[in-house]
């Protein structure tokens, strides 16, 4: 086919470009953040304002960046992007909020690793919509106020408890957590996913592919490029039995976790009787990073209720056991009746 070719051409980054949704259809479920920007978009228009701020989180691959581009191509806007990490003086902010244009979309992703000093400039220019800036030093130093053209924030995070407090509140627009999705939403993007890059696929082996996805359209998609993979090299049809295979040979598992999904079920189970258990003593019994535990890992596990999080740390629950194949001890279950 050949727009499948020409997309096949690209790299691998331009062609996740070509899986992201364009349009406010193609983005599938979050019905209720779908909603509520709608309304605030509507009413900026209307009003012929700036839409307000508007801060999104959860975890990795829901579809952040996503909204973020949809946002701006709704409201007609350039979409300027940066990042926490790579914002790393208080001149590097300054100079990319000096140099945005009237009615542009500013889009901080991994807005958590900002450090404070740079955060404090954010707070009057999303407020007020000024920058101030301190020239010279010691007795001398003085303070400059430039106004900067109007502009909406929108940031993204994974990790929404490591945000200060004040500037969580600055998102007057909205606070929106990403949620994960079902197997009928993961199926639906597969779908659009498998007809962009002209893969012939039905719709059981979709299903399966999306029961695996750990209710991620990342992982969904990133999946099924690889089950394809496996078909063509293979020289089998994509269906059921072959994508079981390739997900296999991943180590994926029925309900998609990963080894290391795994290896922090058993590790708390084996380790440290089921829990509780620190994060930070889970991930150096694994060599793990602490962050991609709790970002990535825990997440989804406490999601399909494979472990619990309590004020003493993270337990394994009798579904988690389960899965594993280890079987609880009686007197445990009974303490936590
Ligand atoms: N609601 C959706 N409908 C269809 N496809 C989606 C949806 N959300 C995400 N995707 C697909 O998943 C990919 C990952 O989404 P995106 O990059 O927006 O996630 P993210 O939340 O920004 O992740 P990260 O936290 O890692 O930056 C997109 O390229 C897109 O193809
Ligand atoms: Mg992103």
């Amino acid at each position: 086919m050949a727009n499948e070719q020409h997309i096949l051409e690209k790299s691998p980054r331009s062609l996740d470009q070509a899986l992201r949704p364009g349009e406010w259809k193609e983005y599938v479920g979050q019905e209720a953040i779908k909603e509520n920007l709608q309304i605030l978009l509507h009413a900026a228009k209307g009003r012929k304002h700036q839409p307000e701020h508007v801060l999104l989180y959860g975890p990795p691959g829901l579809g952040k960046t996503t909204l973020a581009s949809l946002i701006a191509k709704e409201i007609g806007a350039n979409l300027r992007a940066t990042s926490g990490p790579a914002i790393e003086r208080v001149g590097d902010l300054a100079s990319i909020l000096t140099n945005l244009s009237p009615g542009d979309v500013l889009f901080i992703d991994e807005i958590h690793r900002l450090n404070r000093t740079i955060e404090e400039i954010l707070y009057p220019a999303m407020e007020s919509g000024v920058l101030d800036i301190v020239i010279g030093k010691g007795p001398a130093a003085r303070t400059v106020q430039l106004e900067l053209p109007p502009f909406t924030l929108i940031a993204a995070t994974t990790r929404i408890s490591m945000l200060s407090a004040p500037l969580r509140s600055r998102f007057s627009g909205g606070t929106f957590r990403l949620q994960y999705y079902n197997h009928e939403e993961i199926a639906e993007i597969l779908r659009r996913s498998s007809k962009i890059l002209g893969i012939e696929v039905d719709s059981d082996s979709l299903m399966e592919i999306s029961r695996r996805s750990r209710a991620t359209p990342r992982t969904a998609n990133y999946l099924l490029k690889r089950a394809r993979d496996f078909a063509e090299v293979s020289n089998t049809p994509l269906d059921v039995k072959t994508v079981k295979k390739a997900l296999a040979l991943l180590e994926i598992d029925e309900i998609g976790l990963n080894q290391t999904d795994r290896d922090i079920l058993t590790v708390i189970v084996e380790k440290f009787q089921g829990g509780p258990v620190g994060l930070k003593t889970i991930a150096a019994a694994l060599s793990e990073e602490e962050a991609a535990i709790e970002e990535v890992h825990e997440p989804y596990l406490m999601q399909i209720g494979l472990i619990d999080r309590t004020p003493r740390g993270r337990m394994v629950t009798n579904k988690g056991y389960e899965h594993i194949g280890v079987s609880r001890p009686i007197d445990e279950q009974k303490s936590l009746l």
